[in-house]
């Protein structure tokens, strides 16, 4: 059995945790991928709300393998205080596997974060200062420390020296605040690193065994298509790829073991920090979505900024990700709405374009170009079949699914487990 990738497909927060969750039933492992603990996965169910940050969605299964991939960057204090809330929830997480290849998210890094942030000034990106920036430029710039590193203390205490060396000359002579302690951090990472040892692992080897066993695998996308460093809004992107490709990169599989890319979709725009967003509205139908939709972020609390579906972000996410079908979530958020709008041409310079431009400098001069629909002006709630949606609902998928060229498989209408309707079976 091949592995299917759960991809964010707008700008982050689509719902991809509540689908993992929902999907994980029938996953014997569920893997993380990319990011670290600036992803927010609400999972709502009988053990209660969550805000997963780095534990996979996949943990309230209790036969499911959860696994923190190489490709994800990981603050020990933040997973520590994860693991800790899950077990106190009555899950288990012996299964949680982390691989011993993932880059470690420094005291330093959360701290440069918030000083490149203001010294950025009016062009700041929004970050949500975890560290995640500068953890990714280290792991790139052969700087990191990595999960494994902290099972051998006194090579670990070497390396840290080093690097934490040149870090200090950074914070005192570039941003004249004070050192930090390299005993105090060592003292700090080495108490992570006792408690940590027992789920620290080669995790690349236990994905390919279970493909190898005809077990089903999961791979859970964190952030959004349009936050990715290469075909996103750069610079007002984050640091790794949110990308299905990276679903191989990010765990140590190899590409062709990825037989499905689900890619997940709000039924309309939302996005946190700066950056161009062609469909942002600012106006009662905005601010209708935000709160109906409680639309205010996970890890960060800042409210999202709204607007219409982006068709043309959408087909430009389903062709760079390969999307083999489409969750759409939050059908119900545009349940009291009268007409409905998507975006399916951008005008720029005078001209029609049909095409995501990889400037932002271009995109913040395109005006989206609507088409008007016929809101339903129902509950959809408590709806289970999609032949039992209002007419005018299952027009807009399927306009929203001509459009993105990709098939819809799951369409949402609540945040709770049950609250989907299955059109076709992912796993
Ligand atoms: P993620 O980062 O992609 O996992 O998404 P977030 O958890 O950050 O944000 C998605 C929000 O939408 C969460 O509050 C979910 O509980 C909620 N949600 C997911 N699907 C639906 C849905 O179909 N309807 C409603 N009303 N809420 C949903
Ligand atoms: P999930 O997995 C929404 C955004 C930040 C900021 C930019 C860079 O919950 O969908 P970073 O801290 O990564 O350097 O910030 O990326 N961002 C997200 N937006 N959902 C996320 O994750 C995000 N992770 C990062 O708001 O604009
Ligand atoms: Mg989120």
């Amino acid at each position: 059995m091949p592995a299917i990738a759960v991809i964010g497909a707008q700008w982050g927060d689509e719902g991809k945790g509540k689908v993992v969750d929902m999907l994980a039933e029938k996953a014997k492992v569920v893997v993380r991928f990319s990011g670290g603990d600036n992803a927010g996965h609400t999972v709502i169910n009988p053990y209660g709300k969550f805000g997963l940050r780095l534990v996979p969605s996949g943990i309230f299964s209790s036969r499911t393998v959860c696994i923190i991939g190489n490709g994800v960057v990981i603050n020990p204090e933040v997973l520590i205080g994860e693991i800790d809330l899950i077990n106190q929830h009555g899950v288990d997480t012996s299964r949680l596997f982390i691989s011993d290849r993932a880059n470690l998210i420094m005291p330093y890094h959360t701290l440069l974060d918030g000083l490149e942030e203001e010294a950025r000034g009016g062009k700041a990106i929004g970050t949500t200062r975890k560290g995640i920036g500068p953890a990714f430029a280290d792991k790139v710039a052969r700087l990191g420390i990595r999960a494994g590193d902290l099972l051998d203390r006194e090579a670990f205490l070497e390396r840290l020296r080093q690097i934490m060396d040149y870090k200090n000359t950074i914070l005192t002579r570039v941003y004249g605040v004070e050192p930090l302690s390299p005993d105090e951090v060592y003292r700090q990472y080495c108490q992570y690193g006792e408690r940590l040892a027992p789920h620290i692992r080669d995790t690349s080897v236990m994905v390919e065994e279970a493909l190898e066993r005809g077990e089903k695998v999961l791979l859970e996308g964190a952030q959004g298509t349009l936050l990715d460093p290469d075909f996103g809004t750069y610079p007002f992107t984050t640091s790794s790829s949110p990308l299905a490709g990276e679903g191989s990169l990010g765990v140590g599989i190899g590409p062709t073991r990825i037989s499905d890319v689900l890619g997940v979709f709000k039924a309309y725009c939302t996005r946190v920090g700066a950056g161009p967003m062609p469909t942002e509205l600012q106006d009662e139908t905005s601010d209708l979505i935000r709160e109906r939709g409680h639309e205010y972020g996970t890890v960060s609390g800042r409210p999202r900024r709204c607007g219409w579906f982006d068709a043309v972000a959408g087909r430009f996410s389903s062709r760079i990700n390969g999307f083999t079908g489409a969750a759409i979530t939050r059908l119900d958020i545009l349940d009291t709405l009268p007409r409905l709008k998507i975006c399916t041409g951008y005008k720029l310079e005078g001209k029609m374009i049909d095409y995501f431009p990889s400037s932002v400098v271009a995109l913040a001069k395109c005006q989206p170009v609507y088409e008007e629909l016929s809101g339903w002006q129902v509950p959809t709630n408590d709806i289970r079949k999609f032949e039992e949606l209002p007419l005018q609902a299952r027009q807009y998928i399927a306009r929203l699914e001509e459009l993105i060229a990709c098939p819809v498989a799951i369409v949402c209408v609540g945040p709770e487990r049950e609250q989907s309707i299955i059109r076709r079976d992912i796993l």
